[in-house]
């Protein structure tokens, strides 16, 4: 009985709209962290400070992308009934909501740590950085936002190995749940 439950669950699909958000929030996350662990390769001066601008920008982006999947998810977008059952189920629910709250506190220090350095972003504005911006508040806010992107990429990745796994192991439709329907013929 649970297998057949299990089946019928999986072979539902999420709406266009919270894919297209999915996606976009993955192919931004891996970007940005690439992007972040390779800004010492650009030259110091204009080169670094434009590769760190488009790295902000990016990140704002992927911050205002996840607030409308938070917004979409919670009004008219599909929610699925869960793939899993017992503490498989539980641990796919963790990932899936300790991803969310790992995306807002990566960017919201990721924007911290744009203000206590007081950064300019472009030309087009600046940062203006606060009083209480010592050398101490500088270094933990960076490390914070370090090792919170640290985190979300290693959770995201287990997540991704995971739906793989149903995918070419368990061989169910976890993976194709999120994927765009195949044009027939
Ligand atoms: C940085 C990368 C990623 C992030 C931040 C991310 C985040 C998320 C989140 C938060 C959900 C829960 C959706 C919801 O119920 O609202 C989700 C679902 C899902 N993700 Fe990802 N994801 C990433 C990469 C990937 C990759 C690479 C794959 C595939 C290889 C994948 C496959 C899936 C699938 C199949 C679901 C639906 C699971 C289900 O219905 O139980 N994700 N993802
Ligand atoms: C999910 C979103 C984000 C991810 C995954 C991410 C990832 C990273 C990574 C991996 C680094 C390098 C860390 C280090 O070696 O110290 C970094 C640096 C940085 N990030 Fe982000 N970031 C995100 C969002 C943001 C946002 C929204 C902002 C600001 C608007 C921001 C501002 C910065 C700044 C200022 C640095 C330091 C650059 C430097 O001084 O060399 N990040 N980020």
């Amino acid at each position: 009985m649970a297998t057949t439950a299990t089946t019928a669950t999986t072979e539902l699909k999420y709406d266009g709209f919270s894919m297209l958000l999915h996606w976009l929030t993955a192919a931004l996350v891996i970007t940005l962290w690439a992007l972040g662990q390779t800004l010492d390769f650009f030259p110091k001066g204009a080169p670094r400070l434009a590769a760190l601008s488009v790295h902000m920008v990016l990140g704002m982006l992927v911050g205002v992308v996840v607030l409308v999947r938070i917004g979409w998810r919670s009004s008219a977008g599909r929610r699925l009934p869960s793939a899993d059952e017992g503490w498989l189920n539980l641990l796919a629910k963790a990932a899936h909501y300790g991803l969310y709250l790992l995306l807002v506190l990566t960017v919201g220090f990721g924007l911290a740590r744009a203000w206590v350095h007081g950064l300019h972003v472009f030309n087009w504005f600046t940062f203006q950085r606060p009083a209480f911006a010592t050398r101490a508040v500088i270094r933990t806010i960076s490390e914070l936002h370090s090792d919170l992107a640290d985190l979300l990429v290693i959770v995201a990745a287990a997540h991704a190995a995971a739906a793989l796994m149903h995918h070419y192991v368990m061989r169910d439709s976890v993976l194709r749940r999120m994927l765009p329907r195949r044009r027939a013929g």
